[in-house]
């Protein structure tokens, strides 16, 4: 069938309330391989953003299919009601490497989709305090589930929705390259984390009065924004944080959906600020994007057995086994594989050539990054404000896969626009990304970049 007729059936059949439609046109794909993507053209597309870091350790990665294969043969069905051996293995290891990496004590259970995990997460927390309300952060994105949406901080997903009565209080995360205080990190002495402190000291700020704990039982925090822009908080800051929180027996849940699997060179992203969440949220990269599963982990007093018994949480198909045994086979990776350092490698070497265009391209206001994770911040000439007409521009170019390399082929690059003000890229390579596929990424990059240049002019 040809891409037309496609298309047509598309707009017939198919819903556009998910997010296909952000692209002008959105390519049809049939293939996909290590880093790379095909269309029905067979045009090859250099993917930046691997599903949002869901499939971080790549594209059908052989050790990860065979595992589900094997599990296809053997055992590929059976209800969560019942035990079966890769659920119990998967809990084990999750519980291993967050008590290795973060000190978390705790217990694992699954679900499937972030949001929904992120959902349990705040069952978890309200089932301990008994206490509704929330924080969380501006530029913070918890998924679009009514729940989750609650915790989310964009206006746009809650708008047709009704009234959110436990909306979360939202706070200024920082994301100090836009600091909302309008500081800078040299000598802002983590303010943004003062007035977080400040919340507390009256009863007039409307969340603590003298005499008993405040009215939120919880704060959800990303550790590194993930659609929020892969800004990475200052140092100190987290420390901070948990310091309020501890004094004001608030449960801290740290949404490692996206950054999570060593995405930022660390299993979790959160190891960066030396600080113990209360508990972890996961996904994505869990299964490297084969039939996903997502799940939690809480310390163990939340999820005493007797407090957090049968049935405080249900989903059909939350520990399914083909889902179990691909997350087993990817802790198996990160046993035997060092993220840590391909992600670090990845990060540096492709920040060090970015970061050149910050100088010779003026809608390239800022790069950096966090391991794998990258961020490049399209402004204006002035360096800092944002850009968006431009960042649409060179998405949508990228998805055109005409650019043409210095090797004779022609590609398109795959893109992910996040950041408080959708102007900026957050490139999330295949954490398997040779140097060639580094080099080449980054002379496409530049080539778009360079051409909507010329056309903004
Ligand atoms: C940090 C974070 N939390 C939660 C979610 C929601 O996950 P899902 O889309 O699987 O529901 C996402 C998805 O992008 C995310 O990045």
């Amino acid at each position: 069938m040809l891409d037309e007729q496609l298309r047509k059936l598309e707009e017939e059949a198919c819903s556009w309330g998910d997010t296909v439609h952000y692209a002008t046109v959105p390519p049809i794909f049939k293939k996909c391989n290590g880093s790379f993507l095909w269309d029905t053209k067979n045009q090859k597309y250099l993917d930046w953003q691997m599903w949002y870091s869901a499939c971080s350790f790549g594209y059908r990665n052989e050790f990860i299919t065979k595992a589900l294969k094997k599990q296809i043969d053997e055992l590929p069905q059976l209800a969560c009601q019942y035990l079966h051996k890769e659920r119990i293995l998967l809990s084990k290891e999750i519980v291993d490497i967050t008590s290795r990496t973060v000190g978390l004590d705790g217990r694992v259970q699954f679900n499937v989709g972030g949001s929904s995990a992120v959902e349990d997460a705040i069952k978890l927390a309200r089932n301990y305090t008994h206490k509704q309300l929330a924080f969380a952060y501006y530029g913070g994105y918890h998924g679009r589930t009514l729940g989750a949406t609650a915790v989310t901080s964009s206006a746009r997903y809650r708008k047709n929705y009704g009234h959110f009565g436990d909306r979360a209080i939202f706070i200024p995360y920082p994301y100090c390259f836009y600091c909302f205080y309008d500081m800078k990190p040299e000598n802002c002495n983590l303010y943004c984390a003062k007035m977080f402190e400040k919340m507390f000291e009256t009863e007039y700020f409307s969340v603590v009065d003298k005499k008993s704990d405040p009215e939120p039982g919880l704060i959800i925090f990303e550790a590194i924004q993930g659609t929020g822009g892969y800004a990475k908080p200052p140092e100190g800051y987290f420390k901070k944080v948990a310091e309020v929180c501890r004094k004001h027996n608030i449960l801290m849940i740290d949404d490692e959906i996206q950054m999570g699997f060593f995405r930022t060179g660390r299993m979790w992203s959160i190891e960066h600020y030396g600080i113990t969440p209360d508990i972890i949220v996961f996904g994505k990269a869990l299964t490297n994007g084969m039939n996903p599963i997502s799940g939690i982990i809480g310390k163990k007093e939340l999820m005493a057995h007797d407090i957090w018994g049968p049935s405080m949480t249900h989903c059909t198909f939350s520990s399914n086994p083909l889902g179990t045994a691909c997350g087993l086979a990817v802790m198996d990776l990160i046993k035997h594989e060092n993220f840590a350092e391909k992600a670090d490698h990845i990060g540096e070497y492709l920040t060090k050539q970015l970061k050149e265009f910050e100088t010779e391209y003026p809608i390239i206001g800022y790069v950096d990054n966090i391991g794998a994770a990258i961020r490049v911040e399209i402004t204006h000439p002035d360096g800092r404000t944002p850009n968006r007409e431009a960042c649409n521009r060179i998405f949508n170019r990228g998805l055109t896969p005409n650019i043409k390399s210095s090797n004779g082929k022609t590609y398109g690059l795959i893109l992910d626009q996040g950041g408080w003000y959708k102007s900026t890229f957050t490139i999330a390579p295949n954490l398997y990304s040779t140097d060639d596929e580094l080099d080449l990424g980054v002379e496409l990059f530049e080539k778009i970049v360079k051409k909507v240049s010329d056309d903004l002019e």
